[in-house]
């Protein structure tokens, strides 16, 4: 039965670029998508920038330019990235939309229509300087739990106490060091605690279980109401019928799931609600485990009031580290999308997150050497040289067509046709690192097959001999790369050109064979990674 699917990953925050921590969790979604569109199911990819709040306009003003400016741009570098990364979104749209607006209002009227809102004073931290409430993360001071110097407003690196910025003695204003003053206003909060039971038995069931965990500690005591808004002047959408009062960014930002499927949906002629109010159609969020707060406690009360669907799962992602350490900007771990494609291509650390992704929520470290070892011996060393050495002796020293298999040869064949639905369900679990190795297999499989054989000895005696061989090496290759799709999707259309195919690969591609087929000439498919491209790109990232 054909599925109807839509996948989203978090939305990037249009205040910065893309970095390699973002890429993993935009590589997972797009493997995944890839996937299920072989499959022959729906599965709309979906995301946006997400473009309001603080650290938005902070940037912005940083850089003396309008918050729209700033939007601009950084969509325009974000998306560049993803094409240039073969990441392929159905849809990317950003949250300053009129149409997340409207389904922000929609969220709105049916959170007030169902008695889940209330409004209350509240003291906050207020700079008279720059005539603003300050976020909690504007605020400076010492910890008033342990005295740390030179903490945030809301919480303390040192002893992990989590408080507000008014119980801090020496408060001040992130952005111009004044002492900010107490001021009162009105906000409007989301009593979340309504849908306490409700959320006591879904979040176990469609978060990890880890996760789940975690969350039942919240979910022991009564939920704090959630304070959704935020005053004038804030770079983001007015609530209705107000001009100084705005939805806190973590109220529109995953409205743009929905907004940006309804963007998609209008394009094509389509229903949103086919996607987001049909009980047969998935939702799956892919977000890393710092975000499942948001995730998994206010959207679900959000989604639920308006009528719209819940996702099936979220599926929660563990941080990047390089080399062992987090991101960070001094060590040169810090490292930009951009910097890395501008020293290598795209699909060697496709491969190589490819190779070590599961389902877990443990952290995923880029480590260099390994990087390259596994790259350089599997991805080249196993599996390109299968084409590469095959094709160009087929041309060279016969006519550029395959034969027929043997019997041996279509043994191995079809072992590696039947791991189809194996390597099917890995992808399906995101099991991605599963599926390479069964894939790697496959192809120490073909690289026996060859060496015992020596088709370049026996090409010179029995030329069709070795043409068999030849023909067999590359039944194995091509399926190999039919497994490897949704992780190579450039690669994979030039072996789409090399076996001279008329129609791209589907999953079920993997069936035919192609004795006979005419080859064509050999073009390069990937070459090794040089080390000295590494050095290159972590000396870029220091100076970024
Ligand atoms: O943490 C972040 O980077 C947020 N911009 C993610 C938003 S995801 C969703 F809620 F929109
Ligand atoms: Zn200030």
């Amino acid at each position: 039965m054909k599925r109807r699917i839509v996948i989203t990953s978090a939305l990037p925050y249009s205040n910065g670029e893309i970095h390699l921590g973002h890429l993993l969790e935009h590589l997972i979604t797009d493997f995944w998508g890839r996937f299920q569109k072989m499959r022959g199911h729906e599965c709309l990819s979906i995301c946006a920038d997400d473009t309001h709040g603080a650290p938005v306009m902070v940037e912005a003003m940083r850089r003396g330019i309008q918050p729209e400016e700033q939007i601009a741009t950084m969509l325009h570098k974000h998306t560049e990235v993803f094409r240039e990364f073969h990441i392929n979104y159905d849809f990317y749209s950003t949250t300053n939309t009129e149409i997340n607006r409207q389904h922000c209002h929609r969220i709105f009227h049916s959170l007030h229509e169902n008695g889940y809102l209330e409004t209350k004073e509240i003291k906050q931290a207020f700079c008279e300087h720059d005539k603003m409430f300050l976020p909690d993360r504007f605020v400076k001071g010492t910890c008033p739990k342990c005295q740390t110097a030179n903490q945030y407003g809301d919480s303390c690196d040192a002893c992990g106490s989590v408080y507000s910025p008014l119980e801090m003695d020496d408060a001040r204003c992130s952005l111009c060091d004044n002492k900010p003053v107490t001021r009162e206003s009105t906000h409007y909060f989301c009593k979340i605690a309504k849908d306490q039971e409700f959320l006591k038995t879904w979040v176990p069931a469609h978060t990890p279980e880890a996760i789940a965990n975690k969350l039942a500690e919240w979910l022991n005591h009564t939920l704090a109401d959630w304070c959704f808004t935020r005053d004038a002047p804030y770079f983001g959408f007015a609530l209705p019928g107000t001009t100084d009062k705005f939805y806190y960014v973590w109220f529109d930002a995953p409205v743009g799931y929905i907004a940006s499927t309804d963007e998609w949906c209008r394009l094509h002629n389509r229903k949103v609600e086919e996607f987001w109010q049909d009980e047969s159609s998935e939702i799956y969020h892919n977000i890393g485990k710092d975000i499942i707060y948001f995730h998994s406690l206010f959207w679900p009360v959000m989604l639920k009031n308006a009528g719209w669907q819940l996702p099936r799962q979220i599926w929660v992602h563990g941080m990047l580290t390089i080399d062992g350490v987090k991101l960070s900007k001094s060590r040169g771990t810090f490292i930009n999308a951009q910097t890395y494609l501008n020293h290598l291509g795209p699909e060697y650390l496709r491969y190589y997150f490819a190779a070590k992704l599961s389902d877990s929520i443990v952290d995923i470290d880029l480590n260099w050497a390994d990087f390259v070892g596994k790259v350089n011996a599997e991805l080249i060393g196993k599996i390109t040289n299968i084409a590469s050495r095959s094709v160009q002796m087929l041309h060279k020293q016969l006519d550029g067509c395959l034969g027929t298999l043997t019997s041996s040869g279509l043994a191995l064949v079809q072992a590696a046709q039947q791991r189809s639905e194996e390597i099917a369900s890995f992808y399906e679990q995101r099991q991605f690192s599963q599926a390479i190795g069964a894939v790697r297999e496959i192809a120490d499989e073909a690289n026996r097959f060859f060496d015992e054989h020596k088709p370049w000895l026996q090409i010179k005696e029995q030329p069709e001999a070795a043409r068999q061989v030849l023909t067999a090496a590359l039944h194995l290759f091509r399926i190999i790369a039919i497994y490897l799709k949704p992780v190579l999707p450039h690669y994979v259309s030039k072996v789409e050109t090399l076996f001279s195919e008329t129609t791209p690969y589907s999953w079920s591609s993997t069936a035919a064979l192609v004795e006979g087929r005419a080859m064509q000439a050999y073009e390069h498919l990937l070459g090794r990674i040089d080390p000295k491209h590494l050095e290159a790109i972590t000396a870029e990232a220091k100076q970024v």
